[in-house]
């Protein structure tokens, strides 16, 4: 058995597939947000032994109605969980592309173009938030990532000592990340992934509006220093997924500035750039 299509097979399956998002899209706003279904019967309704011979382009569609008919239905015009957006039908397609080129988006020789649009991408990105032309920056796969991968750029930048060859345990003295009480359960988990731990995170409270309070942030640093402790990074908010608070980021900029300290955002619950510059923070 091969699992190659023939060119008829691939137009046929593409065009069920396409048909069948489309009719999605256009059904979603009718559609109950989430399945009424136990675990149970869905682990009965989807199992099935080791699918070993080929099913015919009716019954593999008939399967996807199923898996979406049970899941939920993100693209609702009521669904307002999570920080989830419905799906855009220019990102179906573009999925779809993508698939089809399929690249290792490694670096430039594995896929020249897809890397030169990744550059392309930051720097537009860079201009809509207001940076410089010295920012840089990658794109991951999400926020949980991209706090993993700033928190890692911000232990390393901490120290001069080979963290590479040595690890944490060559620090001068005990990790610590500021953040506020509001601030992801992704950095706990960076922390613990880094191996400096959640111990580590040491969680300022928070005023009324939700926001770190950069003044005590500023004596907390220097009473750790005094200790002995190694302040690795300050992580403030920029929307606050539970309720849209924004750290006062420019005063936390000072503090961290004036205390020669790397300074991580977490961006989730934003507003746009533009309202940002026009409206004073609370
Ligand atoms: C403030 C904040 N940071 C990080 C994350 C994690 O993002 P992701 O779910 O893409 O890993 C979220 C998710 O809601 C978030 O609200």
């Amino acid at each position: 058995m091969s699992i190659e299509l023939s060119e008829a097979q691939r137009a046929q399956l593409g065009r069920a597939a396409l048909d069948w998002a489309l009719k999605y899209f256009a059904a979603q706003s009718q559609l109950p947000i989430y399945p009424t279904v136990s675990a149970k019967d869905l682990s009965s309704l989807l199992a099935g032994s080791l699918p070993v011979q080929p099913e015919d382009l009716t019954s593999v569609m008939a399967d996807v109605q199923r898996i979406a008919d049970h899941g939920r239905h993100n693209g609702h015009p009521r669904m307002f969980g999570y920080v989830q957006s419905s799906a855009s039908f220019a990102g179906v397609m573009g999925d779809l592309i993508a698939s089809a080129i399929n690249q290792n988006v490694t670096s430039w020789r594995s896929a020249p173009a897809p890397t030169t649009i990744e550059h392309q991408v930051i720097e537009w990105l860079k201009e809509m938030v207001g940076f410089g032309p010295q920012g840089i920056g990658v794109l991951m796969s999400g926020g949980s990532m991209a706090n993993f991968a700033g928190l890692a750029v911000a232990l390393r930048a901490s120290t001069d000592i080979d963290l590479n060859q040595r690890g944490v345990g060559a620090l001068p003295g005990k990790p610590r990340i500021y953040t506020s009480s509001m601030t992801h359960m992704s950095i706990g988990k960076a922390a613990s992934m880094l191996g400096i731990g959640k111990d580590a995170i040491e969680t300022l409270p928070v005023n009324n509006a939700f926001q770190m309070d950069a003044v005590a942030l500023s004596s907390w640093i220097k009473a750790d220093r005094a200790a002995g402790f190694h302040p690795v990074c300050v992580v403030a908010t920029a929307g606050d997924v539970n309720t849209g608070a924004i750290d006062p980021l420019d005063a936390i900029a000072d503090v961290c500035a004036a205390h020669k300290l790397w300074l991580h955002v977490d961006g989730s619950y934003e507003r746009s750039p533009r309202d940002r510059r026009t409206s004073a923070a609370p």
